[in-house]
């Protein structure tokens, strides 16, 4: 049978790949360090074998795991009293690169309690993509025992869709967390009270998971938290109004959620607030919140998905940092207002589709150069789009507003960059008069043909001259 590449030998390949990076590693660095306890190197020998099974673990990395480990096993040595040692401070699986090349997980990988017991200096466990198993299959995430995992910093998982289990145990036990990230797996069940005494916490990801209930007024007490990323669960009623307590936030993403009521006027209290998502939730009809107004270092806010309803109002004065503004699907009526395309001069993001938007498109965006993408389809728009001569906007999204027409004049004829635009073929150009709806504002139209003459009259002005001077020449020499 000819030889094809199994994944056990992939494996194996990956393994002897960094068992060679490790022992140069060592080779450079003879500093003398303490062994690894017996009880620990033991301990990783058979996490490795639960986690990482069908490779000879103890064959390929016989020594003391402190001098050479797979990477993903990480030693540090702590100063005793009277005597130092060798400690195991994190454990990362999961092949996630070819520069981190931890140990790749089994099919049969499981996830044993014992490995909060056995290494008490474990400061990160990073688990990556490894309980992807068959659906139906899944493998619970175990319980602290009692007293351990004090001394955890990070838990990391990520992408374990058949790892399954609750939040209790981990926020009961490990009270010490800097970095709690479980992302896309299975963990299901409510955020407990008890979050509020993790008062080291700077990141808390749990998206992607079937979390549900009302978010505990406690969590509000975390103020060295920087990142709440809360999205793709199904979390429910409102917000606690003490959200504004946590002042040091830098991102707060609660999307696809269903998060209800009003959005509370104390995020507008988040000084350092630069990523806002609060899209696809229930939250009600009180309109835009007026409090962004104030929220200087603001880049991205996303509200879509929501029914706030209202106009949008005139605040953004002082929002001239943002780059992204998500205002899709929320109910607004009346007009885009000038003053946003004025002071929002850096936005690279702009969506406002499927509202019921009216009045004519602000100049000013069609403008600007950094603008990646501006989707206003489905709205009630009219009049004259007026696209400036070198404008960069990649992708213009205009369907769905029948009141909408494109000057051509002033765009001229770049057929070679009409596929970048979406309008080709749902948007009229304005001097096809005889499609010209009804619904067209006729001032806008007439507006767009006077620039048009403007443009073109020193051109016109100077063929006149020349005529005239060659009338004359002609006259003079016949
Ligand atoms: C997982 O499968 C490997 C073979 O692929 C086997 O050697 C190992 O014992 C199994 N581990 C467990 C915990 O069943
Ligand atoms: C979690 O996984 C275990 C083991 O497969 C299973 O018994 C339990 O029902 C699962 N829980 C949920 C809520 O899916
Ligand atoms: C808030 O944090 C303090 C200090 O971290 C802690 O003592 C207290 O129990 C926490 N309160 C709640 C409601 O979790
Ligand atoms: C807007 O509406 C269109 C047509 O109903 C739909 O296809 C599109 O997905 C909607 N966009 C958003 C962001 O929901
Ligand atoms: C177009 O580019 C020219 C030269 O780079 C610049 O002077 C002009 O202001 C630009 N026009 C607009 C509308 O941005
Ligand atoms: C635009 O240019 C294309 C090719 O360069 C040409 O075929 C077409 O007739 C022009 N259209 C107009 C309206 O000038």
């Amino acid at each position: 049978m000819a030889a094809t590449l199994t994944p056990q030998r992939l494996t194996l390949f990956v393994t002897f790949l960094t068992l060679f990076t490790a022992s140069v590693q060592q080779a450079e660095n003879p500093v003398p360090v303490p062994a690894l306890d017996a009880f620990e190197q033991e301990a990783v020998y058979r996490a490795l074998e639960l986690m990482s099974g069908g490779v000879p673990w103890r064959v390929i990395f016989p020594d003391d795991l402190c001098a050479s480990a797979p990477h993903g096993v990480v030693c540090d040595v702590f100063l005793g009293e009277d005597s130092t040692a060798a400690h195991i401070t994190e454990l990362n699986f999961g092949f996630v690169s070819d520069y981190n090349s931890n140990p790749p997980c089994a099919p049969n990988a499981t996830l044993p309690s014992w490995i909060f017991s056995s290494f008490p200096r474990l400061r990160k466990l990073f688990v990556f993509s490894c309980f992807a198993g068959e659906s139906e299959s899944y493998v619970t995430f175990p319980d602290v025992p009692a007293g351990c995992g004090t001394e955890l910093e990070e838990l990391v998982l990520i992408d374990n869709p058949s790892l399954n289990g609750s939040l209790g145990g981990i926020v009961r036990s490990l009270v010490n967390l800097r970095k709690l990230v479980i992302t896309g797996s299975g963990f299901y069940g409510g955020l407990p009270d008890e979050v509020g005494e993790m008062g080291r916490l700077e990141q808390m990801t749990l998206s992607g998971n079937r979390l549900n209930g009302v978010v505990p007024g406690s969590l509000t007490n975390l103020t060295s938290l920087r990142l709440l990323d809360l999205s793709r669960n199904e979390f429910d009623g409102p917000l606690p109004e003490s959200i504004g307590q946590l002042r040091g936030l830098l991102k707060l993403d609660l999307s696809y959620n269903q998060f209800a009521g009003r959005i509370p006027d104390q995020i507008g209290d988040l000084p350092e607030l630069e990523f806002l998502d609060l899209s696809y939730n229930r939250f009600g009809n009180y309109g835009i919140p007026l409090f962004l107004s104030k929220m200087v270092k603001l880049k991205e806010v996303y509200l879509s998905g929501n029914e706030l309803g209202g106009e949008i109002p005139e605040m953004w004065e002082k929002l001239g940092g943002l780059l992204g503004l998500g205002f899709s699907c929320l109910g607004l009526t009346g007009e885009i207002p000038e003053s946003m395309a004025a002071s929002l001069k850096s936005l690279s993001y702009l969506g406002l589709e499927n509202n019921s938007l009216e009045g004519k498109m602000p100049d000013g965006f069609l403008a600007m150069e950094n603008l990646g993408e501006i989707n206003v389809e489905n709205n009630k728009l009219s009049g004259v789009i007026r696209i400036s001569p070198n404008v960069t906007t990649k992708r213009l999204k205009l369907a769905g507003n029948p009141g909408l027409c494109i000057d051509r004049s002033l765009t001229g004829n770049r057929s070679m960059r009409r596929d970048s635009y979406s309008y080709r073929h749902e948007l009229r150009a304005c001097d096809d008069v005889t499609q010209l709806p009804v619904s067209v504002d006729v001032h806008h139209y007439a507006l767009a043909s006077a620039s048009v003459s403007d443009g073109a009259s020193p051109y016109l002005l100077i063929g006149l001259l020349g005529l005239i001077l060659g009338l004359f020449l002609q006259a003079l020499y016949s």
